[in-house]
């Protein structure tokens, strides 16, 4: 366990001293590049201990493979979209991360949100779902036991309206357009955060604000380079 910040960082993992320098190496290179920058997201992250949500060099800031031919996201790039979202991921706000592969990002949503908050993973892949609960279970139950957080399988391309509109929607893979029925659930005064490109060009991490008059804007943030959203498989 290691402190920073005045924050407690326990390491549920293997533990190794080489791992909590990475660990540390990894937040203080994202501090001083700026992707990290508000306690609030700061906090989220250290909370949640990644070494739940992938056993493969789980303090590395790089992506790696959970299985399924998915991969969960590095570090820097869920601080970079936590920062964008952290202004909507108030306490009961209503998120839907599309394409929560592990689930570590949707467990931040959740710590943002507290537990009048409501998230909602979508995930084609059922085995993905069923083991980003999995894992949530083992890093905090009760984040599922309150209702706050749960993993539904479906395609993400439709959003998911039973839990509609949301305050914030957060994609985790590369669309070829900013897919109409995301835009649609969200709330006015909402932002979505897309990846757009198509598979082999340069991707935009896209962020699409909804106006509280129903207008919407869109803003290109970063490149980026993520796995596409695909066609529904939920069979696998
Ligand atoms: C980069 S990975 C996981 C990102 C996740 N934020 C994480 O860090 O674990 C993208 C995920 O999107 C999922 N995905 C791709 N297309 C999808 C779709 N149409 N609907 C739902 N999930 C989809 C993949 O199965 C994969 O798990």
């Amino acid at each position: 366990m290691c402190g920073l910040f005045g924050h407690r960082w326990t390491t549920h993992g293997a533990g190794s001293q080489r791992q909590l320098v990475e660990q540390l190496q990894s937040v203080y290179r994202m501090l001083e590049r700026g992707i990290l920058k508000s306690e609030r997201v700061l906090s989220a992250m250290l909370a949640t201990d990644r070494a739940l949500y992938t056993d493969r060099s789980p303090y590395t800031d790089a992506p790696q493979p959970i299985g399924q031919k998915a991969t969960i996201s590095a570090p820097h790039m869920h601080a970079y979209a936590l920062e964008l979202l952290a202004d909507h991921l108030r306490d009961g706000a209503s998120i839907l991360d599309v394409g929560s592969g592990s689930g570590f990002l949707t467990a931040c949503f959740a710590r943002m949100v507290g537990s009048t908050g409501r998230v909602v993973g979508v995930e084609h892949v059922w085995r993905l779902a069923r083991r980003s609960t999995e894992n949530v279970r083992r890093d905090d139950p009760n984040l599922l036991g309150n209702g706050c957080l749960r993993f539904v399988v479906g395609d993400g391309v439709l959003g998911w309206a039973e839990g509609a509109p949301y305050d914030a929607i957060h994609v985790g893979a590369a669309a070829c357009k900013v897919p109409p029925k995301l835009v649609e659930q969200l709330r006015n005064g909402g932002r979505l955060l897309v990846p757009v490109g198509r598979p082999g060009r340069a991707q935009w991490l896209t962020q699409v604000d909804k106006k509280p008059d129903g207008s919407v804007s869109s803003r290109k943030m970063t490149t980026v380079t993520f796995v596409p959203l695909t066609e529904s498989r939920h069979s696998q």
